[in-house]
């Protein structure tokens, strides 16, 4: 498939026939990996309205994987001309800049157009088109947009006449854009036009299933690339995937098993450093504002912090740790299992 990014650059992103491994129920659609059942809900999604012509609206945070969707829908488009779909990211450009790039500008429409210029639309004309990060177009933009969506009319910079094109519209934001229309922050007769067909993608930690399928899954896509082997132990650090927060979702994961390839062992430090940050209280609050603090609370934060103080000194040794703080192991260990520490610690 072909994406027109902005500014004409043109990407060839993915093989075709993706779809000859569609197998939903075994974990696999197109480019998209879907163990967890609300992956899998997504997927049988795109597969029916892959091939309408109708706008959809995908949301979900940073990372889930909405782009990767977008082109999925865009693929199963039997209308797609020559496999094109036209792409611009809202919050990667300048407001000013948007407009020519989505409708194009005529000749001395503004200081530095010395050529018309054709828009995405155009471009796109008989495809798709691709608007990420929709929240950050402006309120003028969102009108243009409405006007696209509802008439199929578009009018270059500059331009008297406006002219006919029919393209097909897939938008994605990470805010929720229901809020933002509740705040008056994005316009509701455009979110009411872009929202026919909602797709929502949860963040990995509520569909943790996928983590492992989707390691292997980057982990053979990078062993290839980098032709690096990797003798699949993924036991080694799936189980620190599956401790960790994983904020960033997919790209986060993606990025992490392109780092163990080159690094075995990165994954569970980096596992191990998360878990320390969030159970070592950084400065103990012995009771700020005159305000004390129940005794059993600051006397269990001073014993997390001067435990982990102990490993961190004896390299995670236990053992050692025990002697430096003049208890016995087995009662480190007990310490450690009573302040819900144990896990994370070690
Ligand atoms: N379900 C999935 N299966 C395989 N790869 C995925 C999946 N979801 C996301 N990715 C990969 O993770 C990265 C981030 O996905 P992307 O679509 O750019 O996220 P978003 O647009 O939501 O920020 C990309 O490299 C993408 O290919
Ligand atoms: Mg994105």
């Amino acid at each position: 498939m072909i994406i027109v990014k902005f500014g004409g650059i043109v990407n060839n992103l993915g093989k075709e026939g993706g779809r000859k491994m569609d197998n939903i129920d075994e974990g696999t659609f197109g480019a998209l990996v879907c163990r967890s059942e609300q992956m899998k809900e997504v997927c049988r999604t795109i597969q029916e309205i892959g091939n309408a012509d109708v706008t959809v609206l995908i949301e979900g945070e940073t990372g889930v994987g909405k782009k990767l969707a977008a082109r999925e829908l865009h693929k199963r488009n039997p209308r797609r001309k020559e496999k094109i779909m036209g792409y611009v990211d809202c919050a990667a450009i300048m407001p000013e800049v948007i407009e020519s790039e989505l409708f194009g500008h005529k000749k001395g429409s503004f200081t530095g157009s010395y050529y018309d210029r054709k828009g995405l639309f155009e471009f796109a004309n008989g495809g798709t088109i691709f608007i990420d990060e929709i929240s950050n177009l402006s309120p003028d933009l969102q009108g243009k947009l409405l006007l696209v969506a509802d008439e199929g009319k578009i009018r270059p910079v500059g331009a008297n006449e406006y002219f006919g094109v029919d393209v097909r519209i897939i938008a994605a934001s990470n805010k929720n854009l229901e809020d933002l229309v509740r705040k008056g922050e994005f316009r509701a007769d455009l979110y009411w036009r872009l929202n026919v067909l909602p797709i929502n993608i949860p963040p990995v930690r509520e569909r943790r299933e996928d983590i492992n399928s989707l390691a292997s899954h980057f982990m053979r896509e990078f062993s290839a690339k980098h032709s690096k082997e990797y003798r699949d132990t993924a036991d080694c650090y799936t189980e620190s995937l599956n401790l960790m927060k994983l904020e960033g979702n997919v790209r986060e994961l993606r990025n992490l098993i392109e780092r163990e390839l080159f690094m075995p062992g990165a994954i569970k430090r980096v596992a191990f450093s998360e878990q320390r940050k969030s159970v070592i209280p950084t400065r103990i609050d012995y009771g700020s504002n005159g305000k004390v603090r129940p005794l059993p609370e600051i006397l269990d934060e001073v014993k997390i912090k001067y435990i982990a103080l102990a490993l961190e000194e004896a390299g995670g040794s236990k053992t050692r740790a025990a002697e430096l703080l003049g208890v016995k192991r087995t009662t480190l260990h007990l310490m450690m299992k009573q302040l819900g520490i144990g896990h994370s610690l070690l």
